[in-house]
């Protein structure tokens, strides 16, 4: 196996649900990791957990809706380790409702984190990971990027952003030794909901209590890593949904409308 114990990772959106418990997990395997988000509190907490357990972690608050601190990102890694072994795209928030009631400014932010940083982070890696010859990105996704849903248009959107842009860059990488993969995760508990409702104008993600733990979430990015491939399922099961979609679609057409109605009355 890999040694794992000089590989440095960056975590975005690590200070809640399936970033914390990413970042916790690849740092027990000997990872040392960078920690991003906005709220410092929070990932000065879980850095501090994780060098108590033994584990190297570094905080790196960023706001990645702000173009500046996405450049800064990566001159700190640069200046701090000078390379990049795995970076996980996680940081990412939804907005829940009629599409046609968002405002400009959350659908801005949704577009800057969800799709903007993501595509910054992943060009600025990249460019290392290929004079290295190895390196891993990891885009958590969502399976409502394969599947357009009354409620969560411009969020299903960045999704389908991501799935698409990581099976490209994986299909022209694919004969290196640089990796890219996106995660397809159904419902997770974790905090995604509450950040929903807090948005201007959001209302409850329907899914928000149901789902996987997000230490589920980051065992399988771990098994990701030790194996890569283009895309996992979490569940596995979910791997139906795309054929659902391509076979069902005109049913959702139908009922979906009326899903969204109610639990907006
Ligand atoms: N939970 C689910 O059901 C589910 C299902 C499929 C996919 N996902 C995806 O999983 C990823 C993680 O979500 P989660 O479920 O773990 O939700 P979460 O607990 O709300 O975590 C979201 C993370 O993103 C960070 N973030 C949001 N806006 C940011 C910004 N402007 N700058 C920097 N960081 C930002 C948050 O940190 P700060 O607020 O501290 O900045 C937080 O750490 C997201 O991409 C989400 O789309 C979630």
């Amino acid at each position: 196996m890999r040694d794992w114990k000089d590989k440095i990772a960056v975590v975005t959106g690590a200070s809640s649900g399936i970033g914390a418990a990413t970042a916790r997990r690849l740092a027990r395997e000997g990872l040392q990791v960078m920690l991003v988000a906005r709220r410092l509190d929070r990932l000065e907490e879980l850095a501090g957990q994780i060098r108590q357990n033994g584990g190297r972690a570094e905080c790196l608050p960023a706001d990645l809706s702000q173009e500046g601190d996405r450049r800064r990102i990566f001159n700190e890694i640069e200046t701090r380790f000078g390379h990049v072994d795995v970076l996980i795209n996680n940081a990412g928030f939804c907005w829940y409702g009629y599409g046609a009631e968002m405002s400009w400014k959350t659908a801005w932010e949704m577009l800057q984190v969800n799709v903007e940083a993501v595509v910054q982070l992943s060009l600025s890696c990249l460019t290392h990971m290929r004079k290295r010859g190895s390196g891993h990105i990891i885009n958590v996704g969502s399976i409502s990027g394969s599947i357009p849903s009354q409620g969560i248009a411009l969020y299903g959107a960045t999704k389908s952003f991501l799935d698409n842009f990581t099976t490209a860059l994986h299909r022209e990488l694919s004969r290196t030794h640089l990796h890219v993969s996106v995660v397809r995760a159904g419902p997770v508990r974790t905090e995604f909901g509450e950040a929903a409702l807090q948005q201007e104008n959001g209302g409850h993600v329907p899914t928000e209590h149901i789902g996987v733990s997000a230490e589920h979430v980051a065992w399988r990015i771990w098994k990701l890593i030790l194996r890569p491939r283009r895309v996992i399922y979490i569940p596995d099961w979910l791997r139906v949904v795309p054929w659902a979609e391509l076979a069902f679609g005109w049913i959702i057409d139908r009922v979906g409308p009326l899903l969204l109605k109610n639990q907006k009355t």
